[in-house]
């Protein structure tokens, strides 16, 4: 069986943690695509040396030249500006639509049968210019958010209740900007709630103070690294988030993750793309999982899914 290819479009900090976590799994053949002449092929060259000492086997070749993401089975957009201090995500908007415009017609003509996981930011807004350049079925077409907000979610539980991360699940939904949904009645420790848990070490009122802290901290987590940094944004926790999803697709492993995928009627939206659960295998979204929401997660989710409304009606395709 021929081995699975995976193309980088943008080999920055995310391309790189990437390809670095494809090699260790052996998970495919890699092409790193950037616009930058020499660091995709600096980059691939160092991968493919550290090959030997690392024990893993797998082809990693550096272009500048579309023609050779041809016959990739995933795609993945991690090209564009990444956030400095200061800056939102919606502040990169003018500059990576550009970026994504190019790269969605590159994507239709060399890769017409890959899936395309879209990283570059605002993501709610690239992954749909990348879904109607395209024109690829909505299947194949996603964003990578949901996975990332939840992890941060979830790291944030487990350093205030000291439990291992490995136990604490969490469900981020809707747009991935300041105002994403953080659920908290999902959230839990091996079936636990998280509330319960909070409650017993804190008591009723002081509990839902913590826990509004770390629902801000989650929305705020991107800024928080980027504060942090200050020469770009976070990329361990992005490009970890993305390979959950490469690995799902092309191993057909069925995960339930929060994806931001095409909404056609679920959660009361139609035709934008938003962060919900979905069964994530080799059809890509294979199905969305509509969750009954309370008001108050409602009105939250709205609210996320009207800003992001807004800044893709702005948009002209
Ligand atoms: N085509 C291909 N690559 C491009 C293009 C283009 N038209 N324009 C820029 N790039 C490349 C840059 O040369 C750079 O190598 O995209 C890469 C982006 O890498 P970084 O600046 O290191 O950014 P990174 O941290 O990887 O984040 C990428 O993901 O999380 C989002 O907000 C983040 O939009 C940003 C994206």
């Amino acid at each position: 069986m021929a081995r699975k290819k995976i193309a980088l479009i943008g080999s920055g900090q995310i391309g790189g943690v990437f390809v670095q976590l494809a090699a260790a799994r052996e998970l495919a053949d890699i092409v790193l695509f950037d616009i930058l002449e020499g660091v995709p092929q600096g980059k691939a060259l160092d991968i493919m040396e550290a090959s030997p000492a690392a024990g893993h086997d797998i082809h990693v070749q550096g272009t500048n030249r579309y023609e050779d993401i041809e016959g990739s089975d995933l795609v993945i957009v991690t090209a564009g500006l990444a956030r400095k201090p200061g800056m939102s995500r919606d502040d990169l908007v003018t500059t990576n639509s550009r970026i994504m415009r190019s790269a969605a017609v590159a994507i239709r003509e060399n890769a017409p049968d890959a899936h395309v996981i879209v990283i570059s930011n605002p993501l709610d807004v690239m992954v749909t210019l990348c879904h109607r350049i395209t024109g690829f079925p909505k299947n194949r077409v996603m964003g990578m958010a949901g996975i990332l907000d939840s992890a941060r979610f979830a790291a944030f539980v487990a350093m205030e209740l000291q439990v291992s991360v490995k136990d604490v699940h969490t469900l981020v939904l809707g747009g991935h900007g300041d105002d994403m949904v953080p659920l908290i009645r999902y959230a839990n420790v091996n079936g636990i709630p998280v509330m319960y848990l909070l409650e017993k070490k804190y008591g009723a009122e002081k509990a839902m103070e913590v826990m509004s802290e770390i629902v801000k901290r989650t929305r705020y987590a991107g800024g928080e690294i980027v504060g942090l940094l200050k020469t770009g944004s976070a990329f361990y926790s992005p490009a970890t988030s993305a390979m959950a999803m490469a690995e799902a697709i092309l191993k057909d492993q069925k995960r339930v993750l929060p994806v931001c995928a095409l909404l056609e009627g679920e959660y009361g939206v139609n035709g934008y793309f938003a962060g919900v659960p979905c069964v994530v295998g080799a059809n890509g979204v294979e199905q969305i999982i509509e969750l009954e929401l309370n008001r108050e997660e409602r009105t939250m989710f709205d609210e996320s899914v009207s800003h992001v409304k807004a800044m893709v009606d702005n948009l002209s395709l």
